[in-house]
């Protein structure tokens, strides 16, 4: 894998960057990815486990699902994908992290600034009062679970038809604009508004460059496209940054 000279001179240290990622970082850790050939959505209709309303007509069957998700993302390690993106945190005082992923892997590899801007499904949601805990237990004792106040708990996760966070959304929107380098891994850049984030940093003036294993929408738009694996290409690069920007060959 050529990694271009240019996009090396575009990471400097000093900039801000953001790194956006979806399911394909987790895919080397074992997690199932959402589409492509093995993807759940290749299984499993969306409509009857991920929407508000399948959540209404069948809360048991919605858990059952998310708890199997939870078995095997407990199950899972941080990649070498994900411990470079840490590592990046300690190296660009201007960093931050937004994931669509929900398994939490991020932050058990280390990043704390992280936008988890579909939610994360270690986390659990009260219908009636709104409040959040986390629960980490797998399987969990009780399915559904019940919140103290006797109403169901869902997972803290963004499902299809529903709005993310206003906060959340509004933080990533001023960071994709402020962005001088964005860096797009493992999404299939189809789910909006995600979607538009990299077209966004791109139109802002920020230099933007996609990993993934595979051509995506957004691959015709960004300044490099780098095809293969999260884990190979993620810790690659990094090295390199730290050998052109440690020799100080660019400032
Ligand atoms: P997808 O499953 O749609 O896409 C995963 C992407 O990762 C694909 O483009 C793959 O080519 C790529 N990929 C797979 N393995 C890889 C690897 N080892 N290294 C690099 N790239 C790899 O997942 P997302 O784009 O994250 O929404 O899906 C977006 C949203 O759709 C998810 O957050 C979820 C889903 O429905 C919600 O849960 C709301």
């Amino acid at each position: 894998m050529e990694i271009p000279d240019s996009m090396i001179a575009a990471c400097d240290p000093s900039k801000q960057v953001v790194v956006l990622t979806g399911a394909g970082i987790s895919a080397e850790s074992g997690v199932p990815t959402f589409r492509g050939e093995d993807g759940l959505w290749k299984r499993y209709r969306a409509e009857d486990l991920a929407t508000p309303s399948a959540f209404q007509t069948n809360p048991k069957l919605v858990w059952e699902w998310y708890d199997w998700r939870r078995g095997i993302i407990g199950k899972a390690e941080p990649n070498p994908g994900h411990r470079a993106i840490a590592e990046m945190e300690g190296i660009f005082p201007h960093f931050c992290l937004i994931t669509q992923n929900v398994d939490g892997l991020h932050r058990r590899a280390g990043n704390t600034e992280v936008i988890e801007i579909h939610g994360n499904l270690w986390d659990l949601r009260c219908v009636a009062e709104g409040t959040v805990r986390e629960d980490t237990r797998v399987p969990l004792p009780e399915i559904p679970p019940l919140c103290e106040c006797g109403a169901l708990l869902r997972p803290h996760v963004v499902w299809f038809g529903e709005s993310l966070d206003q906060e959340d959304l509004s933080r990533a929107y001023r960071l994709i604009e402020g962005c001088n380098l964005l860096l797009v891994v493992g999404t299939s850049a189809v789910v909006q508004p995600v979607a538009s984030f990299p077209l966004m940093a791109k139109q802002a003036g920020a230099f933007v460059v996609e990993v993934n294993m595979d051509p995506t929408p957004i691959s015709p738009l960004v300044d490099v496209s780098l095809h293969g694996k999260a884990g190979e290409i993620l810790p690659a690069l990094l090295e390199k940054i730290r050998e052109y920007w440690g020799r100080g060959d660019g400032a």
